[in-house]
């Protein structure tokens, strides 16, 4: 079926120019970027879009490492696109991602910030319910 969702490249991506390579391996995997967007996500769009994570020791970490910086959001379609994604993405921790992963081959090793959160790259929607979801909180125009 073909499906919308959102892929956002987090700020140590877009810090360290990742955009070109991820991009490469999303069109190998025979998906399209329709739409991208860089954009600084403010207190609350990070707290919408990571609702489901509030109250996890983590969250504090992870809102401020997705407030730290740019994002590159994106809406990637195709085929399958967000089992795709998931599985171009590889393991949330890169240390346990396997190669031919974007977090298992471009990850430099420097994964933790501060206070602990892990840094990881990318974000993908994990299924169609969230993809619709959060979409919108980064292209407000869009519609499904
Ligand atoms: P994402 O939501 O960012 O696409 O990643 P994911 O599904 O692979 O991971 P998820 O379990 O949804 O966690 C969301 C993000 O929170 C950070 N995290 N840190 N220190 C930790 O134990 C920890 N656990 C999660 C990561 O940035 C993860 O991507
Ligand atoms: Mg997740």
């Amino acid at each position: 079926m073909r499906v919308q969702t959102l892929l956002m490249l987090k700020p140590d991506a877009v810090a360290r120019k990742l955009q070109k390579q991820i991009f490469e391996r999303v069109k190998n995997a025979g998906l399209k970027v329709v739409r991208e967007r860089e954009l600084s996500v403010d207190a609350e769009s990070a707290a919408k879009l990571y609702k489901v994570h509030m109250g996890r020791p983590f969250y504090p970490g992870l809102i401020n490492f997705i407030t730290s910086g740019p994002v590159l959001a994106t809406i990637v379609e195709g085929d399958n696109a967000i089992l795709t994604i998931r599985d171009l993405m590889g393991n949330t921790d890169p240390r346990k991602a396997a190669p031919g992963t974007i977090r298992g081959d471009l990850s430099d090793g420097d994964i933790l910030t501060s206070d602990g959160t892990i840094k990881n790259l990318v974000h993908g929607s994990d299924s169609l319910e969230s993809a619709r979801y959060e979409i919108p909180i980064l292209f407000p125009d869009w519609k499904a």
